[in-house]
């Protein structure tokens, strides 16, 4: 989604802008833009379409003040003239989230006799801010009005036409940081943007920050308060490519290793695993592939456990109605801790006296903040908007959860214990195994044909919901996914000869049934592809090609056997020639609703 990045220091702050941008290319994006002070006035670029265009259109101007944007569209299609930085009057501003109430404030401003250029809520933004400046003199006071004022959620970086040695951020809601290093301050929406020059940062709240060369200072109501620098911890090198062809296919890699670490330490620290067996209603709330991996959660918690789980997309959960007390337990899970409607699913919980339990890798993000406990996954970063090894430590922690009620409510005997202890230590390992294998020969296959299918039950159907989402965001191939007994009930009727349909045969308790709706897309002509645990027998008139799972645990299963889709969807998409890191119109982090 959109970024934001600004300098105000003692270098020439366009390069760095520009660089800070391109550091957030992967969040996903359309237009870019920035802008600065010359001769006295302000000088906007701007462009849509990748950074790349932008830059063609810079000069050799210096500055020590910019300020800069990469925009998703919300309020207006991509183009020239929606794109960030945009001014009115004395107020030039980028801007990350979305104004709810523009629309009536956009009327009110056109009757004091303003007119817009662009479609977006932005504009109206920079225009009432405009419109505030003949009342107050004071910038504090007049963010502060503006506050009051807006609707949505919201961050900014603002130039004043009046004060060109000054930058200031106001945050509601969307995230914004300001960084400091030897040279001078940043502002940023994200961490990676500004990783290369320093990792001292602040993270705005409800904070104003009025940014100098050499000083940053911080308001909340009218009143300057004192905020703690934080240092950034975590590996630089994570967000480099180390020389593989794309993120996505680096961040497969490092699986093995992230899940031998995280289990090395949750299993040595068992009690940071908390005990969830205490509550009487349990919900998992989350977005996109974190709602998968909750769904798998839940029927793990439901097997292990013996406590039932309902799982729900935040977008709806935040409106539904719900039954929750201060006995129920909401856990949410966010690789960014900052998906707008899993924030305001948090928050409800709260509102209810809910207990709260965040699954994150972003440190110290909103929802790992606003939680009452936190389990990190420890992922690093992640850069391609295709999420992969968030997804499966999102998903091994809640195995993690899953084993532990199991224990503790003896449901786990010692014998099975043992065998998933083993299943654990051996998890990292057969997943380097099968990165290994070939998939490039299957995603020749489906590459070629416009729709595919996939199908399982009880937990493979879970599974094949996130293996078909990897599919379509970066191969754009229409996929869909039924529990293996529905699809007689309609969809059957779209396989054709050659239709891929791809089953997940791990769930011992009901493959052989799984195997009848396979025979059924095969009487159709489909090109079937099969991928079973290796235990089960499959006769070889049930499949064109086969992938084989290690014999494991559901609690460990479930993670091997995501890794070959997420693999078939690298390949498919790179036999396409797909942009695979920065799949069109999807972001990485969704900062609105
Ligand atoms: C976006 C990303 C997905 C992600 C979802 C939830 O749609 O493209 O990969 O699963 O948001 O994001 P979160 O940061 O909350 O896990």
């Amino acid at each position: 989604m959109c970024g934001i990045m600004g300098y105000n220091g003692r270098e020439n702050a366009i390069p760095i802008v520009i660089k800070g941008l391109k550091n957030l290319e992967y969040r996903g994006y359309d237009s870019s833009g920035i802008a600065y002070f010359k001769d006295k006035m302000i000088k906007i670029i701007k462009e849509k379409g990748r950074i790349i265009e932008l830059e063609k259109l810079l000069t050799s101007d210096k500055t020590n003040v910019c300020i800069g944007h990469t925009r998703w569209a919300t309020h207006g299609k991509p183009s020239q003239v929606n794109s960030h930085p945009h001014i009115v009057g004395g107020v030039t501003l980028v801007h990350n989230g979305i104004i709810e109430n523009y629309h009536t404030l956009k009327e009110d401003l056109m009757q004091k006799g303003y007119s817009f250029k662009s479609e977006t809520d932005t504009e109206v933004a920079a225009a009432l801010i405009d419109s505030l400046l003949s009342e107050s003199k004071n910038k504090i006071e007049l963010l502060e009005k503006t506050r009051k004022i807006l609707k949505g959620s919201y961050a900014f970086l603002i130039l004043f036409a009046d004060e060109k040695e000054t930058m200031y951020a106001l945050r509601e809601g969307s995230p914004l940081i300001v960084a400091t290093n030897e040279t001078g301050n940043f502002v940023a929406s994200d961490i990676p943007a500004i990783l290369e020059y320093t990792k001292n940062y602040y993270l705005l709240d409800k904070e104003i920050a009025v940014i100098q060369k050499n000083d940053v200072k911080f308001y909340l109501n009218n009143q300057e308060v004192k905020k703690e620098l934080l240092t950034f911890n975590h590996d630089l090198v994570s967000a480099k490519k180390d020389g593989y062809q794309h993120f996505m296919l680096k961040e497969i890699h490092e699986e093995p290793v992230l899940v031998k670490n995280f289990l090395d330490y949750y299993l040595n620290n068992f009690d940071l695993i908390p005990d969830i067996s205490k509550y009487n209603r349990i919900y998992i709330v989350a977005c996109g592939s974190a709602y998968h991996a909750g769904l798998i959660g839940s029927y793990l918690i439901e097997k292990y456990g013996d406590l039932e789980v309902i799982v729900e997309v935040a977008s709806e959960f935040r409106y539904r109605k719900t039954f929750l007390d201060k006995n129920s337990l909401v856990i949410l899970i966010s690789q960014s801790g900052e998906t707008a409607d899993t924030i305001a699913s948090l928050r409800k919980a709260k509102e209810y006296q809910a207990k709260t339990l965040g699954i994150v890798n972003v440190v110290g993000s909103t929802i790992a903040r606003e939680v009452d406990q936190v389990i990190y996954i420890n992922a690093g970063c992640e850069i391609a908007v295709a999420t992969t090894k968030a997804y499966t430590l999102q998903v091994l922690t809640l195995s993690l959860l899953a084993y532990k009620i199991g224990l503790i409510k003896k449901i786990i005997s010692s014998k099975e214990k043992e065998i998933i202890l083993k299943d654990y230590q051996v998890l990292a390992q057969e997943i380097k195994n099968l990165i290994e294998f070939d998939y490039l020969k299957f995603a020749r296959k489906i590459s070629q044909e416009k729709d595919v299918f996939f199908i399982g039950r009880l937990i493979d159907y879970y599974i094949a919901l996130e293996g078909s989402l990897k599919l379509k965001e970066i191969s754009y191939i229409h996929s869909e996914t039924y529990p293996a007994g529905e699809l007689k009930h309609g969809t059957i009727s779209l396989i054709e000869e050659k239709t891929p349909v791809i089953s997940i045969l791990t769930d011992q308790t009901i493959y052989e049934k799984t195997i009848s709706n396979i025979k059924e897309t095969k009487a159709r002509g489909a090109y079937s592809l099969v991928l079973k645990r290796k235990q089960f027998y499959l006769s070889n008139d049930i499949y064109d090609d086969l992938i084989e799972i290690p014999n494991a645990t559901d609690l460990v299963s479930c993670i091997l056997t995501i890794i070959p889709l997420q693999l078939l969807a690298y390949y498919t998409a790179l036999e396409l020639g797909y942009d695979i890191d920065k799949p069109r119109n999807l972001a990485k982090s969704v900062t609105v609703e």
